[in-house]
Formats: structure tokens, C-alpha cells, sequence
């Protein structure tokens, strides 16, 4: 089948996409169950072992041109990402286990397939992390960096970044950390030299998630945040960003519960049914769970989850509809179910004339298993990102929206939370700097 690689037809824009050779080095910063699923799991798809599902780089395809042109290639045949067999781990962590001990104490996979990767998976040793207990009060690392101050920790794993890339063709880091506590930007975030003088006063508003991207950025290394911390949305980080070519993303995987809220809240709103209350409770029992378990780090998740609701329903455009909702979240720690998260919603809606409705959602997923291929595809869009002229320098990548819970946008702009949507940003994108055709959906054309 033709596509349009091959068609000529996007040949300007495409063709100064710089190719994928050579090896792409993936920086994980925090190597716990998202981490180590993602590793196993590639490893696994290299190996023939598995196929990678939920993962639209791997899976995904893209319609070009008219309906009636039967173009689809797949995205990964479309534009040009690195390939699975080229893609090399390494990462930051405050326990020393290897990937192997890390995989097995995450309890996602199997331990049948982890035995045959034992070897793959005990070559990936973590580097030792840059941590304050401070920031995630759960834990307590004993892998981790001494420096005088958060600048010398930053030059530490700059450091760190750059021995990696003389080892690799390009690099990309995406935290994988623990929830750090909530922090709001404070004047230390408001310009890149009032960050650099705060990491040398280490002023208090600077987390470590904060010295890892500022690292990376300042190697000019795309950077994405899996996690509901203040890290890349900051004003220094998007000067940053674009002063260096370096991508940035996130932030907060978009997974579980609130993945299926992005997907049921449009619906309500595209059909104009009135929503009283969305009732969101979680039981998990992972690290994670346990992390959350604390009430400052969960207030950071909570903030994550809470926001979507208001952008995808718009209560002030529509006020007889949305203009009263009692929205909760609640995330409760309870170890029996390990990374086997079961999360409940309960929302009360009503339709014409005002009648009541209940929907109850049961999903009884698995964190990481949701996570792993997000964390993929977001490491291979941001390398794109820092290929493609017309991206790398923009800082907020934010096509990239599908993947989080809180996108992140330009200063001024209210994010896009509907999962649609945000599919359509992202196709658009590629379509877009591909040179092909933006498919709008109107279909007048198939009338004439
Ligand atoms: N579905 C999902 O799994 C999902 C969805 C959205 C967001 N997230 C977020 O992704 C992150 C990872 O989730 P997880 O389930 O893998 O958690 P996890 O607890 O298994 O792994 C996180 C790891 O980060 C390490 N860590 C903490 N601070 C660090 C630092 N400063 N430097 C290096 N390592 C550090 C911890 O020791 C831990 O091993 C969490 O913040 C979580 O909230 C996960």
C-alpha cells in the first residue's frame, strides 16, 4: 500500500525530519512498577514474546487523504520513530535493585516471563538518585547523590546524562518517580535565572523532579513527567525548553480512572445530559498507593484528577447543566491488590426534563500495564519532537495532550481533556508535519 513516505507527497515538511539511526537512550528517572514494565515489556516485544497493546506507536494507524482512498498506514510506518530494537534503558533510583529485583518486587509481570529476561533485566542497574525525603515523606532511599548544593546535584546528573549519551545517538528522559508533595510555582520558577540562582541558595521551592529536568534540558534532552508534580510547568522550564531545542511534556500518565472519565464526560456533554455529582474512589496497594497514602503527596494527585471535569463540561457556558456538580476523588491505600487498582465511579446525571440517572463504573485495571505503553509512546514522540524542526524548539509539545491527566498548554490557553480530541491534536500533528492533508471530518466533499 502507498503511503505517503514513499507517495513524494509530503516530501517538503518530511523530509527535514532528521531519520531515527542509530541508538536511542531512554532515561528513567525513578525505576519502580511503571519503569520496570516498560523495560520487561519492550524486551519482551523484541524478544516475539508479546505484542505491544496499548501502545499507538506500535499499533496505531492514521488515515490519509479521503475516505474513499484507502490510505492507512501504520503511524510508525508514517512518520519516522525509533525502532523498538534500537531503544537502550537506563535510569536514576533510590533503591539500588537491579531491574530484575526492582520487576519482581513491582509484582505486575509474571514471573515466568521475568525468569527468561533475568539476565536482560539484571544489566540495568540504576544510577543513584538525587532525593529529599522532604519532597516524598513515604520513602526513604539509600541510593542517592551527595552534593553541596541542588546545583551541584544537577551538574552530578548532567553529569550522568552525558556519559550516557557518548554511549547512544540521542537521548530522552520521562520521570517515572514517586507523587511528589504539591508544591505551587513561587518566584525561584518565574525566569531561568531566578532558577539558577535558587539552585544554588537550594531554595525549598525547587523539588528534585525539578533538578532532574532542568538537567536534562540543559542537555538539550526532551523531558516528559509521568507524575502530578510541578516538574515541567514551570516559565524557567519553557524558556529553558526553548532555548535548547528540548522537548517537554506532561503532565501525569492518563490511565485508569481518569482515562474513562475523559472518554464518559464528553458523551454527557456532546448529548447535552446534565451531571449532579461524580463520586471517584481507588483502591491500589503498590508503592505508589503508598506514597499517595500520604496526604501531601495526594493532594498533588488530587489537584491532577479534579481539573478535568471543569474543562470538559465548561459549567459557565452551560450553567443549568453543569453549574453544581459535587465532584470527589478519593485514593486509598489497601496492600492486598498490589498494582491491581479497582476504581469506582459513581455519577448522577439527568436528562430531558430534568429526570435522574445514575452510571456506575466498576474498572478493575492494572496501573502499570496502562501505564507501560503511554510511557512508550511518549519517549518515541518526544524523540520525533526533537527531530522535527518545526517542534523541537516550541518547549510544550502539546499534541502529546492524549497521554496526561493535566496537559500541559501555552500560558493564556485552558487544555484539551477530551480523549477525542486530543487523538485527533495528535494525528493532526503528524499528518501535519508529514506535509500530508489535516483531516477535518466535514465529508461534504464525498456529496458533490
Ligand atoms: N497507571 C499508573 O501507573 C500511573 C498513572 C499516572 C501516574 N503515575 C505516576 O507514575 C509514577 C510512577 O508510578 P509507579 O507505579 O511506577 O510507582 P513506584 O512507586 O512503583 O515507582 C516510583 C519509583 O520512583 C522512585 N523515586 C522516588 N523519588 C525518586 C527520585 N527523586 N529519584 C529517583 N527515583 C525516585 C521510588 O523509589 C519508586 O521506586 C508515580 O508518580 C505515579 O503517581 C502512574
Amino acid at each position: 500500500m502507498p503511503t505517503p513516505k514513499d507517495s513524494g507527497h509530503e516530501s517538503a515538511a518530511g523530509a527535514q525530519i532528521k531519520p531515527a539511526t542509530g541508538k536511542l537512550g531512554v532515561m528513567l528517572v525513578g525505576m519502580g512498577a511503571v519503569a520496570t514494565t516498560l523495560i520487561a515489556g519492550v524486551e519482551a516485544v523484541r524478544r516475539g514474546k508479546a505484542a505491544p497493546i496499548g501502545s499507538l506507536t506500535q499499533l496505531g494507524t492514521i488515515r490519509l487523504g479521503k475516505r474513499t482512498d484507502n490510505q492507512t498506514p501504520l503511524i510508525k510506518d508514517f512518520v519516522p520513530l525509533a525502532d523498538l530494537q534500537d531503544v537502550v534503558f537506563t535510569g536514576w533510583e533510590i533503591f539500588p535493585e537491579n531491574m530484575y529485583e526492582a520487576a519482581k518486587h513491582a509484582k505486575v509481570l509474571d514471573k515466568e516471563l521475568l525468569e527468561e529476561m533475568k539476565e536482560y533485566l539484571e544489566s540495568i542497574q540504576p544510577m543513584p538518585a538525587v532525593f529529599d525525603q522532604h519532597y516524598v515523606k513515604r520513602l526513604n532511599g539509600t541510593h542517592v547523590k551527595k552534593g553541596r548544593s541542588k546545583c551541584d546535584l544537577a551538574q552530578q546528573l548532567r553529569n550522568d546524562i552525558q556519559e550516557f549519551q557518548s554511549k547512544v545517538d540521542r537521548v530522552v528522559v520521562l520521570w517515572t518517580g514517586s507523587t511528589e508533595i504539591f508544591l505551587e510555582p513561587t518566584a525561584v520558577h518565574q525566569s531561568l535565572e531566578a532558577f539558577e540562582k535558587g539552585l544554588l541558595e537550594d531554595d525549598p521551592g525547587i523539588a528534585p523532579s525539578q533538578i532532574y529536568a532542568y538537567a536534562a534540558l540543559k542537555e538539550g534532552v526532551p523531558f516528559a513527567n509521568g507524575a502530578p508534580n510541578l516538574t515541567v510547568d514551570l516559565p524557567c522550564m519553557q524558556e529553558l525548553a526553548k532555548i535548547t531545542g528540548a522537548p517537554i511534556c506532561g503532565k501525569d500518565f492518563k490511565t485508569g480512572q481518569t482515562f474513562m472519565k475523559t472518554v464518559l464526560a464528553p458523551a454527557l456533554k456532546t448529548r447535552m445530559l446534565g451531571l449532579r455529582g461524580w463520586y471517584s474512589t481507588n483502591i491500589l496497594g503498590n508503592r505508589d498507593g503508598e506514597v499517595l497514602d500520604d496526604p501531601e503527596s495526594f493532594k498533588t494527585k488530587e489537584e491532577s484528577k479534579l481539573g478535568v471535569l471543569d474543562f470538559i463540561l465548561q459549567p459557565k457556558l452551560h450553567p443549568e447543566l453543569y453549574g453544581d456538580i459535587y465532584h470527589k476523588v478519593r485514593i486509598n491505600y489497601y496492600p492486598p491488590r498490589g498494582d491491581n487498582k479497582e476504581g469506582w465511579d459513581n455519577i448522577d446525571i439527568f436528562g430531558w426534563l430534568g429526570y435522574p440517572m445514575e452510571i456506575k463504573v466498576d474498572f478493575l485495571c492494572r496501573d502499570s500495564i496502562l501505564a507501560a505503553p503511554l510511557a512508550l509512546d511518549l519517549v518515541l514522540f518526544l524523540d520525533l519532537a526533537k527531530r522535527t524542526p518545526e517542534l523541537s524548539h516550541l518547549g510544550i509539545q502539546e499534541w502529546l495532550s492524549f497521554y496526561f491527566k493535566s496537559p500541559m498548554v501555552a500560558e493564556g490557553l485552558y487544555p484539551e481533556h477530551d480523549l477525542f480530541i486530543q487523538s485527533m491534536k495528535l494525528k493532526n500533528t503528524l499528518r501535519h508535519i508529514m506535509g500530508a492533508d489535516l483531516i477535518t471530518h466535514l465529508g461534504l466533499e464525498y456529496y458533490d
